[in-house]
């Protein structure tokens, strides 16, 4: 398969970035689209020029690096896969291929498709501990967890921290992301001791770092890799009311 590629090109943060072309041949369709950007790269050392810089470390869809733009759509055009899940048999023969970094102003462009996403990081970190007893190991069965309670958490555990769902809103709101990790530890018994400070911190540092407010447009899920429910947005709304409440009654 040959494939034009316009890749976006951007030698640093403050540097003004572009489009350039290229193209590509030989592809096979089972490669995926990070195979298919090495074989370019490849081609570009043969003739001098620097390589393409892009995010990636798993290939496998686990770790949430391989973030880009691909045709507008975050991730591309596969539902539920990342980029380096993607493969070039859902392009045409022939294809004209845009791929850009994510575009918000919490993300910015370090390199060419690689952006600074440790805003992300700062939100985690804001949510802070989850308190335990310390001591003798605890039987496992002493703290039984409802499979259902069990599933929604694990459900939200498969966040990869992405910014899919960031790049994909036209408010830039990282509120799927903060959704899915608050309703990751407020959903189990052992996150709830600090669950009313966690929503609390995890939406004011979201708030800090830039990120736009959530007005239910719901891009984000649709463009979400593992297919985070917007579920958890109304679990997030509804724990950040009764965490706000909280505080006013107690002064
Ligand atoms: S919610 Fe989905 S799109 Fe957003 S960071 Fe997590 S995995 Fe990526
Ligand atoms: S490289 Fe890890 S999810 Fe794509």
């Amino acid at each position: 398969m040959k494939f034009t590629l316009n890749i976006w090109r951007q030698a640093n943060r403050k540097a003004k970035g572009q489009l350039e072309t290229h193209t590509v041949d030989g592809i096979s369709g089972d490669m995926s689209f990070l195979e298919m950007i090495d074989i370019l790269n490849e081609n570009l050392a043969h003739e001098g020029k620097e390589a393409i810089a892009f995010d990636h470390d798993c290939r496998e869809g686990i770790c949430g690096s391989c973030s880009m733009m691909i045709n507008g759509q975050a991730h591309g055009p596969e539902r539920g896969a990342t980029s380096c899940q993607l493969h070039m048999r859902s392009f045409p023969d022939g294809a004209n291929i845009t791929v850009e970094p994510w575009r918000a102003g919490a993300f910015p462009v370090i390199k060419d498709l690689v952006v600074d996403r440790s805003a992300f990081d700062r939100i985690i970190q804001s949510g802070g501990f989850v308190g335990v007893n310390t001591g003798g190991t605890v039987d496992g069965n002493a703290l039984p967890v409802p499979k259902q309670m069990q599933e929604r958490a694990m459900d939200a555990a498969e966040c990869i921290g992405c910014g899919a769902c960031v790049a994909a809103c036209p408010n830039a709101s990282a509120m799927l992301f903060v959704s899915a990790k608050v309703g990751h530890l407020g959903s189990m018994p052992q996150g709830q001791a600090e669950r009313k400070s966690r929503v609390k911190n995890m939406v004011a540092t979201q708030d800090r770092e830039g990120f736009g407010h959530c007005t239910n447009i719901g891009e984000c899920e649709a463009a979400c890799p593992k297919t985070i429910s917007h579920e958890y947005i109304v679990q997030l709304n509804r724990d950040y009311v009764v965490s706000a409440v909280t505080s006013i009654v107690q002064g």
